[in-house]
């Protein structure tokens, strides 16, 4: 690996690029790269490195990342009240963990740019046809049509103007009231109230909104307290479009570093991460917070060298490592690289991806994930951590505020037989508002106990 980087050094000979779209015609996309480098950034390397300090936080035991939204953003599914929606859901569970882990909880969005997609598969047959695959809405169309199928480079400007505008909502409705956390906890009460499975959680809703009378009752105004009027959140996507990623990095006028101002965070993926990936190249140079996802495939070597590249400097919050084993695989696999990872003292964030290793094709053809094993990957991950000593610092989930049925179980039990009625992803399927929020629960459940047991350690 050559010493040197710039914002186009991953095209160097030497580099394997994979997952990277094919473009007919050249001077169409070089025509959109530099409209698209004359655009304005979408976020500031100062908020970039506010949620860098976070992260650190987070790393040290002292806060924990909830990281969610879409598995593909689309421009069919673009609309006011699906950000809204997913928005508030993110916000309830932040309310519930923060509550649960008494710690804060660093909120980012897998939104506003998560637009592209590694497939397994180059193409996709039905019946007797054949065509590329579908890439993600910032790449080609998902109708099973030869036009759609045909990559665009135009289509990166689309998205890049549906990310701005995503971004400024977000911007608004998060300092704007909107994420008043009384607000926020009457959604919870009014979304338990209509739902079977409300009665397991209702001591925690119960305790936290007895929390805020107890505030108010102190005369502390939650209109006058920007901690608790507004939230900050922060943008992230898979950095795997690297046209995309390179037009929008830009050198730092205060300190001369150089950002991905697409997204505060971004992050490598499964298939992504391996020696002389032109992702990984691209990634070392940008002064974001990264995020790597660990697979059953990663052995700790591997990984070690990955942080030496990635993160040379050993900086805190700079690398989120995502482990995604699937809920068999995670009690096993995930302790070697934890281990490893402490044994040469990298400060790393560790976060739990229960979404990606728990991919099954129901009976009725839909892809889907259980709920059951999304949870039992979220135990797997909690347990190993408790077993090692080490920081269980976050979830990292496909979720969606819409009533969408995709996932099966939970306690409103989704069925096999009704994943056709709302199946709507375009791509992985995603929790549901219901789903997302039992989750959040289970998991407070699991802080809890964590906090208890510290407790007792320490007495
Ligand atoms: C994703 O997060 O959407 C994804 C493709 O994950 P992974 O790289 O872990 O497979
Ligand atoms: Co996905």
């Amino acid at each position: 690996m050559s010493k040197d980087w710039n914002p186009a050094s991953w095209r160097q000979d030497g580099f394997v690029a994979k997952h990277l779209p094919q473009y007919e015609d050249q001077a169409v996309l070089a025509e959109a790269e530099h409209t698209l480098a004359g655009y304005p950034p979408l976020v500031f390397a100062g908020e970039a490195r506010a949620l860098k300090a976070k992260l650190g936080a987070v790393s040290r035991g002292e806060a924990f990342l909830l990281q969610g939204g879409d598995c593909a953003e689309s421009f069919a599914e673009y609309s006011a009240d699906n950000i809204r929606d997913t928005l508030r859901v993110i916000l309830q569970m932040a309310a519930t963990l923060t509550y649960a882990s008494k710690l804060p909880v660093v909120k980012v969005a897998r939104m506003a740019g998560q637009f592209a997609k590694p497939r397994s598969a180059p193409t996709e047959t039905q019946g007797d046809v054949t065509l590329p695959s579908y890439l993600g809405d910032i790449i080609n169309g998902i109708d099973f049509e030869a036009g759609q199928r045909q990559n665009d480079p135009q289509r990166m400007l689309r998205a890049y103007s549906q990310a701005a505008a995503t971004l400024n909502l977000l911007r608004a409705f998060t300092t704007g009231g909107y994420a008043n956390l009384r607000q926020v906890h009457k959604w919870t009460l009014d979304f338990m109230g209509r739902s079977a499975w409300a009665e397991q959680y209702k001591s925690i809703a119960d305790r936290i909104g007895e929390a805020l009378d107890f505030m108010e009752a102190c005369g502390i105004d939650i209109e006058d307290q920007p901690q608790l009027k507004m939230a900050s959140l922060y943008t992230s996507h898979e950095a795997l479009l690297l046209p995309y990623e390179q037009a929008l990095t830009r050198q730092d006028s205060l300190t001369g570093e150089w950002f991905d101002t697409s997204a505060h965070m971004l992050w490598i993926g499964d298939r992504t991460r391996f020696a002389d990936s032109a992702h990984v190249e691209f990634m070392r140079g940008i002064n974001n917070p990264i995020g790597m996802k660990c697979g059953p495939s990663l052995e700790p070597d591997a990984l070690l060298k990955m942080l030496d590249v990635l993160n040379p400097s050993r900086e805190a919050g700079r690398m989120t490592l995502i482990s995604r084993f699937g809920h068999e695989k995670v009690e096993a696999g995930l302790p070697p690289l934890v281990r490893a990872v402490a044994r040469e003292g990298h400060p790393v964030v560790w976060s739990c991806d229960p979404m990606h290793g728990n991919v099954i094709k129901s009976d009725s053809g839909y892809k889907t994930r259980p709920f059951d094993r999304i949870l039992a990957e979220v135990k797997g991950f909690f347990a190993v951590h408790r077993a090692e000593g080490t920081h269980a610092g976050g979830i990292h989930v496909e979720m969606t505020g819409q009533d969408v049925t995709e996932c099966t179980g939970g306690a409103v039990a989704i069925t096999d037989a009704g994943l056709a009625d709302r199946y709507h992803t375009h791509c992985d399927p995603r929790l549901n508002a219901a789903q997302s929020l039992e989750l959040a629960f289970t998991l407070a459940e699991m802080l809890n106990l964590e906090i208890e047991e510290r407790r007792r350690d320490a007495a």
